[in-house]
């Protein structure tokens, strides 16, 4: 399948799209980007970073990220991988020869392969309590319990290391599963069906939330800025968490565009995804913080947010314990997608840069991030007192989780996605892009200034800014 030889390969892009296949359609396109994009970041991070800062002030910024830095470089990603038409590495690599530029860009996309292998090692711990919660539901331990003894079954969880171990596993093997077979196979049905179902049960939930009597106070924490709750941390945090959420950064969405054909509106297609992915997130935290305030809860609970007030909206609902196993399935699902999305690239890089089969590829990798995924595990009860990094203040009480999880969504992704947003607004030849988005004038020179100056200053600036 693979040409190793660039001077066949310059044929063009169509010629190597016709070799690999093509999305079914643009919605098929859509689908698997949204499959990607909304995951545990919309449904476990997303709220549960805005509550540890502080709220409004945070979504707001977060909401700037998306449109002035997410959007721009998702387009150029998708428009760089449909020119490539290769794997991320190979796509990159193809421009540069084709178009004359230093090898060295292809760095972006190295990064992004490993900060997918970094990241999918925790996202799969993550998965598997999703997973363990499906049947905490579905056996009805939930129902009519308080606030604490919720409280202690996710600790419960969390302190015993085998329960994880086994979920994680089970979750990975999930991946594992669906990636041996090739991108295309299931994935278009399954979130043709799953992601809308998650939609409206996250609309039943927000429905619950306003029964609450304290949705208003959700609300107002989620979109009533008040900047004294926010350091310039959280603003990285902010940053990194748009490039996490809209999948960037990890040459993700430049695989999908590889198989985007030709005459579709790159730009048009971008929005739709980012829409519908920032809709997931507040449909999220206007379900969860409403709960959060009825019940006396503290918003910046950390990562085991969402595992502490939805099961308590679940057990005190009418039908709770149906609605929360379906819930967490759907979870399990939306996180099983992106979960898919960031074992692919590494996986094609396998392929491509060791020769290895698809097979061998997926259970290498899948074993390898797997193994990485018990450190995390440990870290949360074993090791909850291993801070390697702790000497500087900056990561002072980080456990070795919480390091995996800053390292790649504040550092690596921010860090590839600058590089992107530099390959395409000033390495690339504007012809090739304009090529590439077929846009009207107009926006296209809105886009064009944007991630010139507007993205690659911001990334800069916020990273500066940390580091001083
Ligand atoms: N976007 C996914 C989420 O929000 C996570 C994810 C999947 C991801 N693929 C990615 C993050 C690629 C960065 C890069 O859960």
């Amino acid at each position: 399948m693979n040409n190793p030889s660039p001077a066949s390969q310059r044929g063009g892009d169509s010629e190597a799209s016709i070799k690999r296949g093509l999305w079914s359609s643009r919605m098929a396109f859509v689908l698997a980007a949204t499959g990607s994009a909304v995951g545990l970041g919309n449904i476990w991070k997303f709220p549960y970073v805005t509550g540890e800062n502080g709220g409004g002030a945070f979504v707001l910024v977060y909401l700037f990220c998306i449109a002035a830095v997410g959007l721009p470089i998702m387009m150029a990603e998708i428009l760089i991988g449909r020119r490539g038409g290769a794997s991320p590495i190979r796509s990159m690599g193809q421009i540069t020869r084709r178009d004359g530029h230093h090898r060295a860009w292809g760095l972006a996309a190295v990064i992004g392969v490993l900060a997918a292998f970094l990241i999918l090692s925790f996202y799969s711990m993550i998965g598997g309590w999703a997973v363990s919660y499906i049947s905490t539901s579905a056996t009805g331990q939930l129902t009519g319990l308080s606030a604490d003894a919720i409280g202690e079954i996710f600790s419960g969880l969390l302190g015993n290391p085998w329960a994880l171990l086994g979920w994680h596993t089970l979750f990975m093997a999930l991946v594992v599963f669906v990636v041996i077979r090739g991108l295309r196979g299931g994935l278009e049905r399954a979130v043709t069906i799953l992601m809308p179902a998650l939609f409206v049960l996250l609309l039943i939930v927000v429905g619950y939330a306003m029964t609450t009597g304290h949705f208003g106070e959700g609300v107002a924490f989620l979109f009533q800025p008040d900047f004294s709750g926010l350091t310039t941390a959280g603003v990285l945090v902010a940053l990194g968490h748009a490039f996490f959420t809209l999948s960037l950064g990890m040459a993700v969405m430049m695989a999908y565009g590889s198989y985007l054909s030709k005459n579709v509106s790159i730009a048009k297609t971008s929005i739709v995804v980012s829409v519908m992915d920032t809709g997931v997130a507040l449909l999220a935290g206007l379900a969860i913080f409403p709960i959060v305030f009825a019940n006396g809860l503290e918003p910046g609970a950390g990562p085991g947010l969402i595992f502490q007030t939805l099961p308590l909206a679940f057990g005190q609902m009418p039908w709770g314990s149906l609605f929360g196993t379906l819930f967490f399935i759907l979870l399990t699902f939306a996180a099983w997608t992106s979960a898919i999305s960031l074992l692919e690239p590494v996986v094609e890089w396998l392929e491509e840069k060791k020769g290895m089969s698809r097979g061998k590829s997926t259970i290498g990798a899948g074993i390898a991030c797997w193994l990485l995924g018990i450190v995390s595990i440990l870290s949360l009860n074993v090791w909850s007192d291993v801070t390697p990094l702790g000497m500087f203040a900056m990561f002072e009480g980080k456990t070795i989780f919480d390091l995996l999880d800053f390292v790649t969504a504040s550092v690596m992704l921010p860090l590839a996605g600058l590089l992107v947003a530099l390959f395409a607004g000033w390495i690339m030849t504007r012809e090739a892009l304009q090529n590439e988005l077929a846009m009207s004038a107009r926006s296209f020179s809105l886009w064009y200034g944007i991630i010139r100056y507007v993205t690659p200053v911001a990334v800069a600036v916020v990273f500066i800014y940390n580091l001083l």
